[in-house]
């Protein structure tokens, strides 16, 4: 893309927060007529800079972001070249619940198109799904956690309130000295976390993103209470976003939040608001609470819009999306949000059925799924649709690259043989319980209540 005039100064100015732009010279002086006057310590004055003086000083600031090329910079693409997914292996289905809870397997299917759930076991926490999804994600890739720039985790029920979870999913992948962050947004997390790498991969400050979508959200259910228990999962999902000069990934996105329907899905105590107390246990202040209905109101409200506004942002239709991978919440959401943006069933990827709302980490999931199963191919065009807790939000139209398949190792150039695949598997396992169990001795007490066991084998 080549810019002039005014176009130019625009994304001139703009680029200090992306770098979607491709500089012509001749436009210099235009594109100087844009910046704002500036502060002179030595005069004490604002004065407008020198035209010349203006590019040297961006170039400089930009220089070690972009590639420049002769007269030009190149836009910085995220492509998503690695995924994958861990779920516990306790499957929880509605007939169980329903020999413990006044519900039946029709209400469940009927209201919400789930049948059964994964259950985390009680040595299981979110760090170590996350770690294994992870581990999925960069063989697929190819690559080694040390060939990371940047770990995103996005959750809502970390291991802990602090230290963040992220910092123990790069010290697990031996992801040696790099940031790493957890990103709260509810079930959009994980969108919100893509859009995010998508930024770090196009300012040119991280060529390769770790993105995770992970929760256990079974430790906050009141599983006596069946207006909750029945909905959520517990399950991990991650890709891998590497930089490409070729136009892919996140195309476009909205991202949105609504505060003022905070109440409508709360977990009340634990926090800074109402700390963890014995009053607060009494009181069941540590468990989800949801007005359900309220909740459904808001999805169908934002959802169908949120994904309609993202596909005309991408300046396409409905007709160029291949893959429409929502948030698995609800089978009538999920239905209600695809009638509206017109897009037609064989075109919706539901897996509901089988993992429940495992919130933040649904997309992932559900997107290693639809890959593995060739729903998802290179060069396709997905949309992703969220909604959660806060009120938020968040739709992105997502394209895929030409690589998907694995540079080194998975179905790729190396195929290991079973006996060598499942040897790793079970060592990599093994590993990772015996970590999280190490973790969970360290930091409980030993008398603790041990509630989370309900579901664990
Ligand atoms: O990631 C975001 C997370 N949150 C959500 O996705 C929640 C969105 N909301 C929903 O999915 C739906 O509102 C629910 C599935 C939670 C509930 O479905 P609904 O059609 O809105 O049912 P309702 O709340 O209006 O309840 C209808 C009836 C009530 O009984 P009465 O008052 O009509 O006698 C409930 O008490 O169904 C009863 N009910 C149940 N019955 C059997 C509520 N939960 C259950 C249950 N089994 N598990």
């Amino acid at each position: 893309m080549t810019l002039h005039g005014e176009a130019l100064s625009r994304e001139w100015n703009r680029s200090l927060f992306r770098s979607s732009f491709v500089v012509k010279t001749p436009d210099f002086r235009s594109l100087c007529k844009a910046e704002k006057p500036v502060f002179s310590k030595k005069t004490g004055f604002f004065s407008r800079v020198s035209d010349t003086e203006c590019f040297a000083k961006r170039t400089r600031c930009l220089g070690s972001k972009f590639d420049i090329l002769g007269d030009t910079m190149t836009q910085r693409y995220g492509n998503i070249i690695g995924w994958g997914k861990y779920t516990p292996k306790r499957v929880v289905t509605n007939h169980e619940l329903a020999q413990r809870l006044d519900t039946s397997d029709e209400w469940i299917v009927a209201r919400t198109g789930i049948r059964e759930r994964r259950i985390a076991a009680a040595d299981e926490t979110v760090s170590s799904m996350a770690v294994a999804a992870a581990r999925e994600a960069l063989t697929v890739a190819g690559l080694r956690a040390r060939d990371l720039g940047l770990i995103i985790v996005a959750t809502s029920s970390p291991d802990h309130l602090t230290p963040p979870v992220s910092s123990q999913v790069q010290h697990a992948l031996g992801a040696k000295d790099i940031g790493a962050f957890t990103l709260v947004a509810a079930c959009p997390g994980f969108v919100y976390s893509l859009v995010t790498a998508q930024q770090f991969i196009a300012s040119g400050a991280c060529d390769n993103v770790l993105v995770i979508g992970v929760e256990l959200i079974s430790r906050f259910i009141d599983w006596d209470d069946r207006t909750t228990s029945v909905l959520f999962g517990d399950g991990a999902g991650a890709v891998i976003v590497q930089a490409s000069d070729k136009p892919c990934g996140v195309l476009a996105h909205v991202l949105g939040s609504d505060g003022s329907g905070a109440e409508h899905l709360i977990l009340p105590a634990g926090g800074s608001a109402i700390p963890a107390s014995h009053e607060a246990l009494v009181d069941g202040l540590n468990y989800l609470r949801m007005n359900g209905n309220e909740v459904f109101k808001f999805a169908t409200r934002v959802l169908g819009k949120a994904l309609q506004q993202a596909i005309a942002k991408a300046g396409l239709t409905a007709d160029d999306i291949d893959l429409f991978i929502p948030h698995q919440a609800n089978a009538r959401i999920i239905e209600s949000a695809a009638r509206q943006a017109g897009l037609p069933h064989e075109k919706v990827f539901v897996n509901i059925d089988r993992y429940g709302n495992t919130s933040a980490a649904s997309i992932p999931i559900a997107l290693s799924e639809a890959m593995e199963q060739g729903r998802a191919k290179a060069g396709d065009t997905l949309a992703f649709v969220a909604f959660g807790a806060g009120l938020t939000w968040a739709a992105a139209v997502v394209k895929l690259g030409e690589r998907l398949a694995p540079a080194r190792v998975s179905q790729g150039l190396i195929q290991l043989p079973n006996w060598a695949t499942r040897l790793r598997d079970t060592a990599i396992s093994t590993m990772d319980r015996i970590r999280a169990l190490d973790w969970v001795r360290r930091v409980r007490r030993p008398h603790k209540h041990e509630r989370h066991d309900l579901y664990a084998r």
